[in-house]
């Protein structure tokens, strides 16, 4: 990470951030989307991995990811293009998978494509401002990555 992106940035009051909405912030011209779900922030990349999509504008939803034998709650955000649900708190892109062939369409499974969507650290400070700290590591690319790009934020500032 460069230092430039090391410093947390701060992006509003607590209460600018009300429970079960998204709000789109722009920190260090890099546009993210933000939501609080049961009381916790979560900071993603405004624009969906798939085709670009505002997930600020997307609903939440719970879904319960098979992990380790162990069942884990990702609370999800769902794209407003096309309904692909991302995990707020990892950036996987989340799918339920079922089998058509299955008595009374049964047989239905959560399953993971994998981190598509990059995550920022956001923390809510004592004196109740919110902050951003812009993870920019090259250590993993994420696909969310090809819409922070300047010709690509020109392209989607134009729909
Ligand atoms: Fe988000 Fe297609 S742009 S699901």
């Amino acid at each position: 990470m460069s230092d430039d992106s090391a410093a947390a940035v701060d992006v509003g009051a607590s209460s600018d951030f009300p429970e079960g909405k998204g709000c789109q912030v722009d920190v260090k011209g890099r546009p993210l989307s933000i939501f609080r779900k049961d009381g916790t922030l979560y900071a993603l990349d405004l624009h969906c991995y798939h085709m670009g999509g505002p997930l600020s504008m997307g609903d939440i939803e719970d879904l319960t990811l098979p992990e380790k034998g162990e069942s884990v709650v990702h609370p999800c955000v769902v794209c407003p293009w096309h309904k692909y649900k991302i995990s707020l708190k990892t950036g996987e892109g989340i799918y339920v998978q079922s089998d058509p062939f299955a008595a009374g369409g049964g047989n239905k499974q959560v399953k993971s494509r994998g981190r598509k969507q990059r995550t920022h650290p956001i923390l809510e400070d004592s004196d109740g401002r919110v902050k951003v700290q812009l993870n920019l590591s090259t250590d993993t690319k994420f696909e969310s990555d090809y819409y922070a790009t300047e010709e690509m934020k020109e392209l989607l500032a134009r729909q």
